[in-house]
């Protein structure tokens, strides 16, 4: 009932756990290819492992999380290392996260994907909020259209990018005018929403370390903004740019919306944090008992059809 095709792989369903929860290590990755989440995608890597910022910085709060990682990761060697291994045993393709601290990294990156083994699907993380004094790539209109023009310029696999939320029409706009002009096969929005800020009622304290207590947003705070933007990317871009939903999935219904918005495939993060790998099954049932409800047999009859009001 759940299958989801995403390019030419039909997945038992359309949940993932988005990038930066339970895929630091192969252990965690591991877990995940057990657990009923239909595919997964690696930490955010760099060229060099690194240790990301002091801790704390990733907090559970009630109605979601705040996180400031700084891009923690063990390099882009060992999570290849992992997909070229994973591809062997597997016929699911993986997703594969990489995120450079600067154009010259992202092309570095990008080149050793290139010219290794590894043939599942690539995603270019253009959203992080938490290196401090590197912006979000993805707010810098024409730095993102150099980046993915050096990009296409040698780079022939499947390839997405991971985007930050936008809040205006008129980004939209242009930020699917630049998405346009290349064979992207995928937008994935959103990344947490950057650089708010969370204090403990008690203390009078910030819950993170660093950067003074900013840090991304995510979990039930975001999912209207996740939603505008699935819906926002999915009525701008070409067809043949899928998108993939992430932000405040925390039930079957959040799911069911995010894919009424359009969205193919769906991640989750926040709550994945919090409920573990075993949250997929709880979501495939249900997303399921939904559909059985409004009488739906697949989910491409009701993908994208969400309704407006005349
Ligand atoms: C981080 O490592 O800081 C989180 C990754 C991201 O938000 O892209």
């Amino acid at each position: 009932m759940l299958k989801t095709t995403f390019l030419d792989y039909t997945y038992a369903n359309p949940l993932m756990n988005a990038s930066g929860v339970h895929c630091m290590t192969m252990e965690e990755l591991d877990q995940l290819v057990d657990s009923k989440a239909g595919a997964l995608i690696t930490k955010s890597a760099t060229m060099a492992a690194r240790a990301g910022n002091p801790e704390p910085r990733y907090s559970d709060v009630p109605l979601g999380s705040i996180n400031s990682m700084g891009l923690p990761n063990h390099g882009i060697d060992y999570y290849l290392d992992y997909a070229l291994n994973y591809q062997k045993n597997q016929q699911a393709p993986l997703f594969f996260s990489v995120a450079g601290t600067s154009v010259q990294e992202n092309l570095q990156l990008l080149q050793k994907i290139q010219e290794s083994e590894f043939n599942g699907i690539t995603e270019l993380n253009l959203s992080c909020p938490n290196v401090p004094g590197k912006p979000q790539v993805a707010y810098d209109f024409p730095l993102t259209e150099e980046i993915l023009t050096k990009v296409f310029s040698f780079f022939t696999k499947p390839l997405g990018v991971k985007l930050p939320p936008y809040f205006d029409m008129a980004h939209f706009d242009q930020m699917a005018a630049i998405l346009n002009k290349f064979p992207l096969v995928y937008v994935n929005s959103i990344n947490s929403i950057g650089n708010g800020l969370y204090i403990d009622e008690q203390s009078d304290e910030v819950v993170i370390r660093p950067k003074g207590g900013f840090g991304g947003i995510g979990g039930e705070y975001v999912k209207p903004t996740a939603l505008a933007n699935v819906r926002g990317f999915y009525t701008r871009l070409n067809p043949e740019i899928k998108i993939i939903g992430t932000g405040g999935i925390l039930t079957g219904q959040d799911a069911y919306e995010h894919l009424l918005c359009g969205a193919t495939m769906l991640q989750i993060g926040t709550q994945l944090h919090k409920e573990g790998p075993a949250i997929f099954e709880r979501i495939n049932n249900e997303l399921e008992e939904i559909m059985k409800k409004k009488g739906y047999q697949t989910i491409d009859e009701f993908r994208g059809k969400l309704k407006t009001i005349d």
